[in-house]
């Protein structure tokens, strides 16, 4: 853990230059792939390359934690055809990229409701996650069959389960209790793909985050395009409601 775990609205957190907590959505593969005349699916096939891209260059700028959106409780409501090569997609790169993460010194963590995936789904996870428990130089954490109410409802549902004499829950113990309760919450929120919204992510977490909008598809984005969204975050006053002056004395 590189810093205490601070709440914004308990406490003022220490900021540092570089985002210590990046956060994506990554949008914008189907209209990549459309813009090419290629089916959806190819653009999400090219976005799991920039996944491994910028896992990389995060990791490279001194960021300690990424988490990336890859699949939204939403999601389901697309064509089973998509939805089936999206799950074909999170297999192969459960098999495949593993042993690259150890390499980079990558720990992998998936948040979400995965008991909707595949039994090979959810073991795969549970393997990855065992095998690269011991990598400290980043923590990927990926969101998959994640929705920022389902966190928190299911946080609320599981402190009421083991607090069934409680009736009251405050701000710290529900945050244990959610799915990334055990790292900093975001400094910097990056979306793809040009829409200006939240899509139901880290819903709680964000209440204090720094929100980065970016025309550029998923596919596309890259080192460079990171490092623009970097530059942004640090032109930025993170006030945590107070006045400019009190924040610069
Ligand atoms: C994001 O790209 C990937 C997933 C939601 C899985 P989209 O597939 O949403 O791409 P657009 O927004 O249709 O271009
Ligand atoms: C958000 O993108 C979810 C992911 C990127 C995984 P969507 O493309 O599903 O979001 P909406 O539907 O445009 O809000
Ligand atoms: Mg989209």
């Amino acid at each position: 853990m590189l810093r205490k775990l601070i709440s914004p609205t308990q406490a003022i957190p220490e900021v540092a230059a570089v985002p210590q907590h990046i956060a994506i959505i990554m949008d914008g593969n189907g209209r990549w792939a459309k813009k090419r005349l290629l089916p959806r699916v190819a653009g999400h096939a090219v976005g799991v390359k920039r996944v491994r891209d910028i896992v990389k260059a995060c990791a490279a700028q001194g960021v300690a934690y990424l988490t990336l959106f890859a699949f939204s409780s939403e999601n389901w409501r697309r064509p089973e055809a998509e939805v089936s090569r999206l799950m074909e997609l999170f297999v192969e790169a459960l098999e495949d990229e593993v042993d690259r993460l150890i390499q980079n010194g990558v720990r992998l963590n998936v948040v979400g409701d995965l008991t909707r995936f595949s039994p090979r789904i959810q073991e795969l996870v549970t393997a990855a996650e065992v095998r690269t428990a011991g990598c400290n130089r980043l923590t990927l954490t990926i969101a998959a069959n994640y929705g920022g109410r389902w966190d928190i409802l299911n946080a609320v549902n599981r402190w009421r389960a083991a607090n069934p004499e409680a009736t009251v829950i405050d701000e710290t113990s529900l945050t244990e209790y959610l799915s990334l309760g055990d790292i900093p919450e975001p400094d910097l929120f990056i979306r793809t793909g040009g829409e200006q919204r939240i899509s139901n992510f880290m819903l709680w977490q964000l209440a204090y985050t720094e929100l980065y909008f970016t025309d550029i598809y998923w596919p596309d984005f890259n080192a460079e395009a990171l490092a623009a969204a970097i530059q942004s975050y640090q032109h930025r006053e993170r006030r945590f409601g107070r006045t400019s002056e009190q924040t610069h004395a």
